[in-house]
C-alpha cells in the first residue's frame, strides 16, 4: 500500500493487443510497445532492470501461462516501496505483466454503431507540464477527468483539446478525421500520446493511397 507509483502516479504502463486468427495468435507490434515503455520509463528516470527482448519474452510467457488465444496485455513498471518522499530514490523498480480476455473498449455495440462524443472542458496535459509522449500512470488522470465529464454529460467519450484550443485527442484513444478525401489527425505538438496504432492507421493508409495530413486543426 506503501508503494511510491500508488501515492504519485510514478509508473508507465502499455496496452498491447493479441489476437487469434486461423493461423495463430499474433500480438500486435509488442517490439513497438516495449519500446514506448522503456522510453516512457526514460522520460522519468525509471531505470527498467530488464532488457526490451526480456520483457519481450515474458509478455508472450504470460499469455502462453494463461492459455490465452486472444488478450489484452498491460505490462506495468512502477517504482515500489522504499519511503516516501517524492524523489523515489531507493525505491526498487516493480514489473508486472498481466493479461486477460477485454472485449472491445467502448463496447461491442460500438464498432456497429459508432459513439457519441463532446469536447470536453478539460485541456489535454501540455508537453511544458508533464512529458506527455510517455504513457505514465499519472497522467490517466487527466483521461479520467474527461472521461468522467463526457459520461455525465451523457456522452461516450471525451474529446480534449490542447491548451490552445486544437483537438488534440481522446482519454485513451487518437483521433482521426476523414475530410475532402484526406486522413487528417493532429500533429505531436498537440501534446498527443504516439499512438501505436495511429502510426499504423497513417501507414496503411498511404499504402493504399489514401492521402494522410498531420496537423493542428480547430475542427474535426
Ligand atoms: C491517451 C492515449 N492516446 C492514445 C492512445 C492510443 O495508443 P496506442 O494506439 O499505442 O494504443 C492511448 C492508448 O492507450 C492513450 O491512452
Amino acid at each position: 500500500m506503501l508503494s511510491h507509483g500508488l501515492h504519485y502516479g510514478t509508473g508507465v504502463f502499455e496496452g498491447i493487443r493479441c489476437y487469434s486468427t486461423d493461423k495463430g495468435s499474433f500480438i500486435f507490434r509488442l517490439r513497438e510497445h516495449v519500446d514506448r515503455l522503456f522510453r516512457s520509463a526514460k522520460l522519468y528516470g525509471m531505470r527498467i532492470p530488464y532488457s526490451q527482448d526480456e520483457i519481450c519474452t515474458a509478455i508472450k510467457e504470460t499469455i502462453r501461462i494463461n492459455g490465452l488465444d486472444e488478450c489484452y496485455i498491460r505490462p506495468i513498471v512502477f517504482y515500489g516501496f522504499h519511503h516516501l518522499g517524492v524523489m523515489p530514490t531507493g525505491c526498487p523498480v516493480e514489473c508486472v505483466i498481466a493479461a486477460w480476455k477485454w472485449g472491445a473498449y467502448l463496447g461491442e455495440e460500438s464498432l456497429r454503431s459508432g459513439i457519441r462524443c463532446t469536447f470536453s472542458s478539460w485541456h489535454r496535459i501540455h508537453p511544458n507540464t508533464l512529458p506527455t509522449t510517455a504513457k505514465a500512470c499519472g497522467h490517466y488522470l487527466n483521461s479520467l477527468l474527461a472521461a468522467l465529464e463526457a459520461r455525465k454529460k451523457g456522452y461516450d467519450e471525451a474529446i480534449m483539446l490542447d491548451c490552445e484550443g486544437f483537438v488534440a485527442e481522446g482519454p485513451g484513444e487518437n483521433i482521426f478525421i476523414v475530410k475532402d478525401g484526406k486522413l487528417l489527425t493532429p500533429d505531436f505538438s498537440s501534446g498527443i500520446l504516439p499512438g501505436i496504432t495511429r502510426d499504423t492507421v497513417i501507414q496503411l493508409a498511404k499504402d493504399i493511397g489514401i492521402a494522410v495530413e498531420e496537423k493542428r486543426a480547430h475542427e474535426i
